[in-house]
């Protein structure tokens, strides 16, 4: 629900393209909410396939942000998170709990406009700022099980300080804006700490993980650092500079790393 996305999910779904020609026909509410879970229908194909991929007892990670948004004068949350949840059980995975990424930039809104001025001091018309974005976590089946003292699960554990701050429900941490290059505040780069974190909880070194989206390649580059094996994909093939540039010459000389093209649908 998060106007730049609105194109793609036209291009790659007729059904949801139909459904913007009723909105710009002047269709209200109800179109909006049609196209909300059909957009949401869309992407639980790739969760779809998450669960498929994944070992037992593997571990999905989806960062995602709810949503504001006003359509044709009427402004309301779009609860995102809530939407994945659901697909995803859908699919089969346990919901675990949760991860609330604070990230400390965002200012208070007055009627969705970006601060909170004038009459946003008198009560009741001022909204609360979305000021956390989620990381979901599912597990797909039982827990896993390793060998006694498997070496490649001890030489990956965490300190007790890293596990008592990454276990916690809220992390605060800045996005990536300040350092990052335009493309990467346009594709939301995730920042290195926030994949580092997951992928060193749930994964043990040697393992293989996955990125669906993977935008500026910040999870591979990460996965690779931490010992881990690593698959992404990115439809946007004009970002394959920044993905090589962000791994590093040094990376991919030391490492087996193919990108090979394939047909998208
Ligand atoms: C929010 S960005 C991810 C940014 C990434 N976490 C990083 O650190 O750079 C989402 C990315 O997913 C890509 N994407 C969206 N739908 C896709 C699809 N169906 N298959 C592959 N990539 C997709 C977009 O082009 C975009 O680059």
């Amino acid at each position: 629900m998060i106007g730049m996305w609105d194109e793609y999910f036209r291009r790659i779904d007729p059904g949801i393209a139909a459904l913007f020609k009723d909105l710009e026909n002047g269709a209200a509410g109800q179109a909006v909410m049609k196209i909300y879970c059909a957009m949401h229908k869309t992407l639980s194909r790739v969760w779809e396939e998450a669960y498929r991929v994944l070992v037992d007892g593997g571990i999905a990670c989806i960062n995602i942000g709810d949503a504001t948004r006003s359509v044709n004068g009427f402004f309301r949350l779009f609860a995102n998170h809530a939407k994945v949840i659901d697909h995803c059980e859908q699919v089969g995975f346990t919901t675990l709990p949760y991860i609330l990424w604070k990230k400390p930039t965002t200012k208070p809104k007055y009627k969705g406009k970006g601060v909170f001025l004038g009459s946003g001091f008198l009560p009741p018309n001022a909204y609360v700022t979305l000021d956390c974005e989620f990381i979901l976590l599912f597990r797909k089946g039982n827990l896993r099980r390793f060998p006694p003292n498997d070496p490649c699960r001890y030489d990956s554990a965490f300190s007790k300080a890293q596990r008592d701050l990454w276990f916690s429900q809220i992390w605060t941490l800045v996005g990536a804006r300040q350092t990052e290059s335009q493309i990467e505040r346009r594709i939301a780069a995730f920042p290195i700490e926030i994949v580092e974190r997951l992928i060193r909880m749930f994964s043990v070194k040697g393992e293989t993980v996955l990125d669906p989206f993977l935008g500026s390649g910040t999870s591979t580059k990460v996965a690779m650092l931490n010992d881990r094996c690593s698959v992404g994909y990115e439809m946007e093939k004009s970002l394959l500079p920044l993905i090589k540039k962000k791994i590093g010459a040094e990376l991919l000389s030391k490492y087996e790393v193919s990108f090979k093209e394939r047909s998208f649908c």
